[in-house]
């Protein structure tokens, strides 16, 4: 293995679960490309900040040509932007559909399309997103039909694109959140969130990050849709 310094980029990194990824994956000596539409430079010169919208096809080319130029190589991808839009599924406007399919699916493809070229040359590198657990336990009460066709298609080609590449020595994983307390929820519905999960209460950022590191390491694990959750995805409650 390479002795030289490796790189994430992490996606969705301003606020949430992204900006603890950046603070982690440095923690661990990685440098980081950390992109957002309002992403700011943090004065850490090995952290560069790409700012634009990840739905757009250039944000990516710009992403990873950062990488690159700055810092040599590219190891490790985390696709954590995302968006979340729960109502009734008559009342999803194009601009909703566009919107959710634009950030969540989108977002995926360009940038791992052009970050997962560079991995394969270099013949090492992972790959994960930031999925939901409302994937696979939709939730009477929780209309989140986009959410579900987004983050499922991550899941599926989480799992097609570990078979893809399984003998090049790129990885692809997923972690599938329960509801976590992020800037996404409101302090005021934190109770009534805590009740949509087995455990009663919901996650921490800490518990994804964990997450996301654990799948770092794991150099046998491939094609895993990692459920972090407090039970949700288990059964009924
Ligand atoms: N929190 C939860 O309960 C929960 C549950 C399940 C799954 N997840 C998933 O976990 C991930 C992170 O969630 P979070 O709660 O940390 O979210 P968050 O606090 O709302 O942060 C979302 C991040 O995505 C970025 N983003 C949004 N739209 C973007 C766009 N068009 N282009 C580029 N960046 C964009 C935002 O930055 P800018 O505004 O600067 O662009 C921000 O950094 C998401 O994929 C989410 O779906 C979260």
């Amino acid at each position: 293995m390479s002795k030289e310094q490796k790189v994430a980029i992490i996606t969705g990194a301003s606020q949430g679960i992204g900006s603890a990824l950046v603070k982690a994956y440095r923690s661990r000596n990685f440098r980081v490309v950390a992109t957002s539409r309002s992403i700011e430079e943090s004065g850490d010169r090995d952290i560069a900040a790409v700012r634009g919208d990840i739905a757009k096809p250039d944000t990516a080319d710009r992403i990873v040509a950062t990488a690159l130029e700055r810092f040599g190589r590219i190891d490790t991808l985390v696709n954590n932007a995302g968006v979340f839009l729960a109502k009734p599924f008559a009342e999803f406007t194009l601009e909703d559909y566009d919107h959710n399919m634009g950030v969540n699916l989108a977002g995926f493809f360009h940038v791992t399309q052009r970050a997962s070229a560079e991995m394969l040359k270099q013949g090492s590198g992972h790959i994960v997103s930031i999925t939901t657990s409302l994937v696979d336990q939709p939730i009477a009460g929780l209309p989140a039909a986009l959410a579900a066709l987004t983050k499922g298609g991550l899941n599926a080609v989480t799992r097609s694109l570990a078979m893809e590449f399984a003998k090049t020595g790129v990885r692809v994983n997923a972690v599938s959140p329960g509801i976590i307390k992020t800037p996404m929820h409101a302090a005021e519905t934190h109770a009534a969130l805590a009740t949509l999960h087995p455990v009663g209460r919901m996650g921490e950022i800490g518990d994804i990050v964990d997450a996301v590191l654990y799948l770092e390491a794991a150099s046998f694990v491939t094609g895993e849709i990692l459920h972090v959750d407090g039970g949700q995805h288990a059964g009924r409650w």
